[in-house]
């Protein structure tokens, strides 16, 4: 995939048929991290071909692991660690490098890793992580646009998250379970991909409780093995399907997913209208008239998350009447805001929040990609748009969604990839 590559949407096609949910990429990131922790022998399976995978497992390579990947299995092996380097041609759009922060400390003692990357979506500060690990022994350098962090063996620490983070939760967690002594975590984030990662952790030999879901205690082990693991299925993939097939008059079967994950949509959708009938392991989601006009406003787990506020707003300019989406994780994630109202929607914003006019008609156009989520959120536009739109920037898409596109056509979409 050339880095320059477009998507192509020649709109108004109705959707229907089924769709197979992927691996969560947002737990297979923490998960491939963890392989650092150990010299075993590691197998994952439903794991997301996406771009941030490919360039994690770069990293892995690069500091000492041996990997094979068979479809969506991964066979990996950190038998001796090369070198803690992390070179930002690694790692320069994704946030993968500071999940290696954690493992690197607590098992090597050295990191240097460049700034993390990831979606141009705000301030994305890491001051937790740090302050954590500093307590637990480590000391911080910046040069150069690389953090460098030694440590001798990490001591454990009782450390309250002075606000929700999902990254920081996983990096003290990974780095707490091979630490000297008995770690508490205070105020750890709940996303599913967290629950996800202490079992992979607990497989490898990790003893870790939680009698309340916020609090994590860790007892520190000297080392750990391999283990085998099957990553949870991705549920902002799958909340953006279910957003999908609630347009137009569309009807798609969401298969593989776990729909109590976003209980949050699903309530907010019930609400607007939409007809979703939802079993163990698979949704049924067809679109059904008249939308109501809601309010929204994202949160931490399990409140209605902020990777999924992008593909909503876009069903939202479908609504009859004024919806309000508040943004209160990132600082600048309405980018696709903008590119929306090129198509035909009436979306104004007001500091965090977002207010939307519906319902208003899209007229396909060139758009641009600003981050993953945004990317998706496009593409849906471009699904109910008269004509053809083009959405530059595709790279951002396939960061995170495995073969969208493919899915798309699957489903009756006409979506093409340009490389140019
Ligand atoms: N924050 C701090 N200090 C910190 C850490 C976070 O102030 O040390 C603030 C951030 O600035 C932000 C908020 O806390 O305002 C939440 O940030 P968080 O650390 O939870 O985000 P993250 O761990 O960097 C993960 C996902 C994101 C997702 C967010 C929120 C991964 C690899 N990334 O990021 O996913 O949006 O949690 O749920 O898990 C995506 O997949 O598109 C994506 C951006």
């Amino acid at each position: 995939m050339m880095q320059n590559s477009k998507i192509l949407i020649e709109g108004r096609k109705r959707l229907e048929g089924s769709v197979s949910i992927s691996g969560a990429k947002n737990a297979a990131l923490p998960e491939l991290a963890a392989v650092v922790l150990s010299s075993g022998k590691f197998s994952f399976s439903n794991v997301p071909r996406v771009k941030d995978i490919h360039v994690l497992l770069k990293a892995l390579k690069n500091i000492g692991a041996e990997f094979q990947l068979t479809g969506s299995t991964v066979d990996i092996q950190l038998d001796t660690l090369r070198s803690g380097l992390v070179p930002p041609e690694i790692v320069e759009t994704t946030r993968a490098s500071v999940l290696l922060l954690g493992p690197l400390l607590a098992r090597h003692g050295y990191a240097r890793v460049s700034m993390p990357g990831g979606c141009p979506i705000g301030d994305r500060k890491i001051n937790y992580h740090i302050d954590g690990l500093e307590k637990m022994g480590a000391s911080f350098r910046f040069e150069e646009g690389y953090i460098i962090a030694e440590a001798p063996r990490l001591q454990a620490i009782d450390f309250q998250f002075p606000g929700k983070t999902v990254t920081g939760t996983e990096n003290l967690l990974m780095a707490a379970v091979l630490a000297e002594g008995t770690t508490t975590l205070r105020n750890c984030a709940l996303e599913p991909e967290i629950s996800d990662l202490v079992q992979l952790l607990t497989a490898m030999g990790a003893e870790i409780q939680s009698d309340d879901p916020e609090t994590l205690v860790i007892k520190g082990k000297s080392s750990l093995d391999g283990a085998t693991h099957c990553i949870i299925p991705d549920r902002i993939e799958m909340g953006t399907y279910v957003v999908a097939g609630c347009l137009e008059n569309n009807e798609i079967k969401i298969e593989n997913a776990a729909p109590h994950y976003i209980d949050s949509l699903l309530d907010i959708l019930k609400e607007m209208g939409c007809a979703i009938q939802v079993d163990a392991d698979s949704m049924i989601v067809r679109s059904c008239g008249e939308l109501r006009p809601v309010r929204v406003e994202t949160e931490p787990y399990p409140g209605f998350p902020t990777d999924l506020q992008a593909q909503l707003t876009t069903l939202l300019t479908q609504a009859n009447g004024t919806s309000q989406v508040v943004e209160h994780i990132f600082d600048n994630r309405f980018q696709h805001a903008l590119e929306l109202n090129k198509l035909g929607a009436d979306i104004r914003l007001e500091g965090n929040t977002a207010i939307i006019n519906g319902k208003t008609s899209f007229a396909g156009r060139d758009l641009l990609a600003t981050d993953l989520r945004a990317s998706a959120a496009l593409v849906l536009g471009g699904l109910i748009a008269d004509g053809e739109t083009v959405v530059h920037n595709a790279y951002q898409l396939f960061r995170g969604y495995e073969n969208m596109p493919e899915k798309l056509q699957k489903l009756g979409a006409c979506v093409k990839i340009i490389d140019s």
